[in-house]
């Protein structure tokens, strides 16, 4: 890892944790132990690629830290809450996230939907009322495009996808499709969030993004699908073998490991390929790239 990724994550992690502790320790409810469960979901240690990507794209497009805070946090808001309901017994029925009993086994089932619920609303509300000097306009834009990637054609989509068909027989182009939903649009709004609080309309620089954050999604996936069959629960932090325990299609089960493993390779490559033209703006983008490749969790 270079020293500018090396630098560019230990300052992001500090704010968007910052962030977290701002909104998360002060909140008031006449049910603390909402707040308690809501707590419980986001500050467990994820690893933070989402915020990671919002400041690697804005930083490389001119945005200042201070206009990145909002998105970073809201996204991995609406991630941590994504997990929380994934985990349930209705959906993967997991009891271990990050490391920790999952939060419906730590607090209940209700109250683990209700911090999902609430986290996600948290999200919207910070995107309008954080300090910083992004214009009513880039605010309206965020939200949008928050509201679009985790709602029914996105986020939500994929896992209502992912639950009615992923037990059938389904055709890889299928799989991939639910792929970039559940998992390629939360990952997408990442990068947009980035253009959009550096201020970003040309559509060429917007096209080359949206290009690698969609490949990047989709072997963000297809390598959790891997890590899924050749990870250890210690490492992992969740349950390894859920997906063969839930009869999912996943990519290594259509394909095999060997090309799998092409496949993650081949779609980082595109999406390295995507943003040549960014010339060197777009080097910390390839160092995120590459460092999502290696990783084992
Ligand atoms: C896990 O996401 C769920 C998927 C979309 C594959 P991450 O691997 O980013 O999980 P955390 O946030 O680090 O726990
Ligand atoms: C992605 O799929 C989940 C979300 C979109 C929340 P998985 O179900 O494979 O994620 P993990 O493996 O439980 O983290
Ligand atoms: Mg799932
Ligand atoms: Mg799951
Ligand atoms: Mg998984």
């Amino acid at each position: 890892m270079t020293l500018a990724l090396t630098n560019l994550i230990s300052t992001y992690q500090t704010r968007v944790e910052k962030c977290f502790m701002h909104y998360l320790e002060k909140m008031t409810t006449p049910a603390p132990i909402l707040c308690e469960a809501m707590r419980y979901g986001v500050l467990n240690g994820g690893k933070r690629i989402r915020p990671l990507l919002v400041y690697a794209t804005g930083l490389a497009l001119g945005a200042t830290l201070e206009d990145l805070d909002a998105a970073a946090c809201a996204v991995e808001l609406i991630h941590s809450y994504s997990l929380i309901h994934d985990d349930l017994p209705a959906m993967d029925n997991a009891d271990l996230r990050r490391g920790k009993p999952a939060c419906h086994k730590k607090y209940g089932e209700a109250m683990a939907i209700l911090a999902g619920d609430a986290l996600q609303a948290l999200a919207f509300e910070i995107i309008v009322t954080h300090p910083a000097s992004l214009t009513p306009t880039q605010r309206l834009e965020t939200m949008r495009i928050l509201g679009k990637t985790s709602g029914p054609s996105g986020m939500a989509g994929g896992q209502a996808l992912d639950i009615t068909i992923m037990n059938n027989r389904i055709t890889l182009s299928e799989l991939l499709h639910l792929y970039s939903l559940k998992t390629g649009a939360l990952l997408q709004a990442s990068v947009k969030l980035g253009v959009i609080a550096a201020n970003i309309v040309d559509s060429q620089t917007q096209a080359a993004l949206e290009n690698y954050a969609e490949n990047l999604g989709l072997a963000f996936q297809i390598h959790d699908d891997l890590l899924d069959m050749e990870g250890t629960t210690a490492t992992l932090g969740k349950p390894q073998g859920i997906d063969s325990i839930n009869n999912k299609t996943t990519y290594p089960v259509l394909c095999g490991i060997e090309k799998t493993k092409e496949k993650i390779h081949a779609l980082t490559n595109e999406a390295l390929a995507a943003i040549d033209i960014l010339d060197t703006q777009g080097n910390i983008l390839k160092e995120v790239a590459h460092y999502l490749l290696q990783r084992t969790h």
